[in-house]
């Protein structure tokens, strides 16, 4: 192949007749290597013209005897690199790194070489450098904006004064790095204030890493949490694994359902909140790595409750509840209804696109009857309820009539799925719609289990979960007794 002649590198007398001639003798870079001792064992034309020197004036000199070789020697003795350092000889500044030249663990030289040989390159660098630097902040701050936008605390909405007093600790406390344990009912936004706090916290530009610590089966848990070396178990991907703990290095790690961590996991944990250093599975020749994050714990379950019992650790729970954030349930708020039905019914008329318009107050009224076991969670599905229903009707308003319509109606659920007996709520023998749906997915599971003989992997594809996810159905709708039961 031909190479155009502007590609073509001047070969100065042919004394270049090598790659790795010209790599070393490049016109742009001053290099200089340090035998063990401190001796210069090589040098190339660039470092003697750069500085001035003749060859008799360095061959085979200790580098204190040509100049000040502080740097260099430092990183002889430590075999800790020095990157990006100024230096200056006869009066010109040049910006230099050095690195150990490491043979058998053993220190044997270090090469220095420069990196801007003019200060005016280093300079230009520098701009170069402001740029980016400007850029990638006025895109961080485009990205916090987005995200305050959809995880703020203003996301979180009610007025009631236990509400307003946990918020208001939330907020304070967000841009600290105390350790957070938030507990409450399900459905009561353990998750939403967990987002609240990071995107609010100044770890917001990180990463939020959310674990599910009750859906990973227990031998798994250690090497989500933790990560992984290569060739660890078999299976294990090559390069190994980043654990959730290093994927959320100077961001948040929030331990969603902690009440349900295995305890041999729990004692890890343990360790890793006292020490802040994670080291991966299989790693007994790397080093522990300390870790930045932030710890935010949630659990639906009452702890003291699980410590009693032996379930959960003691230690470990005095290490999560610094900050508490006790979130009340929908029933003892039952003041935020009509804000939450409003903010809600707008929400959802949103993304369901629909051309419901209002919702009636005496609507409203009907929602203080009922407990709301299922918290602001139930109540959002049951407003997107009475919206499809009251749109597929026509209607650009809800009224009364269709709450009363999906609250009296045993007809809107099949009866088939009715098969234990539903929790009774305030004046009406429905289930709530928690039970409603533990119903169906529980049917279903079961019936996907029977038309494939109880084969886990396909029912967890046909149905596109996740098989820990399953697994854990399965416990939860005791279908695994089911299961041993039958011939
Ligand atoms: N104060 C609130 N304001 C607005 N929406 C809320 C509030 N609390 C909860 N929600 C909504 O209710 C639903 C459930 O909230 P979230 O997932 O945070 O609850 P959770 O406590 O984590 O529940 P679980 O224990 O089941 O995981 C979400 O859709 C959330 O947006
Ligand atoms: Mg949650």
């Amino acid at each position: 192949m031909m190479i155009p002649p502007k590609y073509k590198y001047e070969l100065i007398g042919g004394y270049f007749d090598d790659a790795k001639k010209y790599v070393l003798e490049d016109p742009n870079q001053a290099i200089i290597v340090l035998d063990e001792k401190g001796r210069i064992a090589y040098f190339n034309n660039t470092f003697l013209r750069h500085q001035g020197l003749q060859r008799k004036d360095v061959e085979g000199r200790f580098i204190d005897d040509v100049y000040v070789g502080g740097r260099m020697l430092k990183v002889l003795k430590s075999g800790i690199p020095e990157k990006g350092y100024v230096f200056m000889v006869n009066g010109r500044h040049f910006i230099a790194s050095s690195y150990p030249i490491i043979l058998n663990n053993r220190i044997i030289g270090v090469i220095g070489r420069s990196i801007f040989l003019e200060t005016e390159d280093a300079i230009e660098f520098v701009k170069m450098m402001n740029k980016f630097e400007e850029e990638l902040n006025a895109t961080k701050e485009k990205v916090r904006k987005q995200d305050e936008l959809f995880s703020g605390f203003d996301k979180l909405i009610g007025n009631n004064p236990d509400f307003l007093r946990i918020k208001d600790l939330a907020q304070t406390v967000a841009n600290t790095d105390s350790t957070i344990l938030i507990t409450g009912e399900s459905g009561t936004g353990k998750d939403l204030f967990a987002k609240a706090i990071h995107y609010s916290s100044k770890r917001k530009v990180n990463n939020f890493i959310r674990i599910n610590c009750a859906a990973i089966p227990e031998q798994l848990l250690e090497s989500e949490l933790f990560g992984y070396n290569e060739g660890t178990f078999t299976g294990a991907l090559k390069g190994g694994k980043k654990g959730k703990i290093e994927l959320a290095d100077k961001g948040t790690i929030f331990l969603d359902e902690i009440g349900e961590m295995p305890l041999s996991m729990q004692a890890k944990l343990l360790v890793f909140l006292q020490e802040k250093e994670i080291e991966p599975l299989g790693s007994q020749f790397s080093q522990p790595r300390k870790i930045d994050v932030r710890v935010i714990a949630a659990t639906n379950q009452d702890l003291e409750k699980r410590i009693a019992e032996g379930h959960f650790r003691q230690d470990l729970y005095f290490r999560l509840n610094v900050i508490k954030l006790s979130l009340p349930p929908l029933r003892k708020r039952k003041d935020d209804i009509a804000l939450l039905t409003g903010e809600l019914f707008k929400k959802i008329n949103r993304r369901l696109e629909t051309s419901i318009n209002s919702i009636e107050p005496e609507a409203i009224n009907l929602f203080y009857d009922y407990d709301w076991l299922g918290n602001v969670r139930e109540l959002e599905n049951f407003i997107e309820k009475t919206i499809v229903v009251a749109s597929m009707e026509g209607y650009t308003s809800i009224k009364a009539e269709h709450i009363l319509k999906l609250i009296n109606k045993q007809t809107l659920i099949p009866t088939a799925y009715l098969e234990v007996e539903t929790s009774s709520q305030a004046g009406c023998n429905l289930p709530t719609m928690k039970t409603y749906l533990n119903l169906c997915e529980k049917r279903l599971i079961r019936e996907a289990l029977k038309d494939m003989k109880g084969d886990k992997s396909a029912v967890a594809k046909a149905l596109d979960i996740h098989i820990s996810a399953l697994y854990k159905k399965i416990n939860k709708y005791g279908l695994n007794k089911e299961e041993s039961r039958s011939p």
